[in-house]
């Protein structure tokens, strides 16, 4: 972990979903670090406490909720019960996610829908959740975790890739209906970052260093601190003019053939 001169997150309530593991802890523990107190939601509620306990070793508040994002009705509790213990949520961290993937003519309804359930729906239902006392306050930031890809077509990449691509779209529309009450929102699209996101895409170790190294100008996956850095500059003071923004954070994934 950096040493960070300033506690950009002092007295600030985040809310971090898809917390357990990987991108979500990372960003957790960050802030944590940083300042904030931190809520945490997940449907992995024992990873989650993992993660609750290094919120607390960083000496920052926290607070969990075991709750699956594509219940709406979960997600709007798990909201007001966060202002209960917290108070207003100042960051919103819409990370939660998974990786269906397969070739079109293969891909089942059910697949589909559960994709957009998990991925995309969620984020809708824990913004609108969010923002209603953002509005209120005429104060903060969101950032959504969509995909690298979302910016480009990948064979086997849909049901998720769509799924991440209207997530970069809902940044915007988010940014621009809310710009004017100094409310920002901006999208933070990884490439393969070292999490246990990926370990179903490769069949081995090998398999996965290969592929990183033939498609990754940089060589190699990102970390999920490396991501966090990303996001908490986000949703930090160091990025007060940037909103509806698109930020990629592939090691030169997307910039084209190596
Ligand atoms: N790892 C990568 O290479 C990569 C690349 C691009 C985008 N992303 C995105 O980053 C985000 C974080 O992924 P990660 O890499 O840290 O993977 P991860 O698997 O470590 O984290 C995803 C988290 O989402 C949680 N989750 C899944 N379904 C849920 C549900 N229904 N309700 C609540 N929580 C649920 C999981 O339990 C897990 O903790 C995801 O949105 C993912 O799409 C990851």
């Amino acid at each position: 972990m950096p040493n960070i001169a300033q506690s950009r997150f002092a007295e600030r309530i985040c809310l971090v979903t898809g917390a357990a593991t990987g991108i979500g802890r990372a960003v957790a523990w960050r802030m944590a670090h940083e300042g904030a107190c931190v809520a945490v939601l997940d449907i992995n509620g024992d990873q989650l406490e993992i993660t609750r306990k290094g919120i607390e070793a960083r000496g920052a508040k926290s607070h969990a909720i075991t709750a699956d994002v594509s219940v709406a009705d979960q997600v709007r509790a798990a909201v007001q019960q966060v202002e209960i213990h917290l108070g207003p949520i100042d960051v919103l961290v819409s990370n939660a996610g998974v990786p269906i993937v397969g070739a079109i003519a293969d891909l089942s309804l059910d697949e589909w829908d559960r994709t957009f359930a998990i991925n995309t729906r969620s984020t809708f239902v824990v913004v609108q959740a969010v923002l209603s006392g953002m509005r209120k306050r005429r104060r903060g930031v969101i950032s959504i975790t969509a995909s690298s890809a979302a910016l480009v077509g990948e064979v086997g990449s849909a049901p998720y890739a769509p799924s991440k691509a209207a997530l970069v779209n809902f940044a915007k529309q988010v940014a621009v209906e809310n710009a004017h009450l100094g409310i920002r929102c901006n999208s933070v699209c990884p490439g393969w970052v070292d999490t246990p996101f990926n370990d179903p895409s490769f069949a081995n170790d090998d398999e996965r260093r290969e592929t990183v190294q033939r498609q990754v100008p940089m060589g190699r996956e990102g970390t999920p601190d490396e991501l966090a850095a990303a996001i908490a500059f986000a949703c930090s003071d160091d990025a007060s003019y940037m909103t509806g923004h698109t930020l990629v954070v592939d090691g030169g994934l997307t910039l084209g053939p190596t």
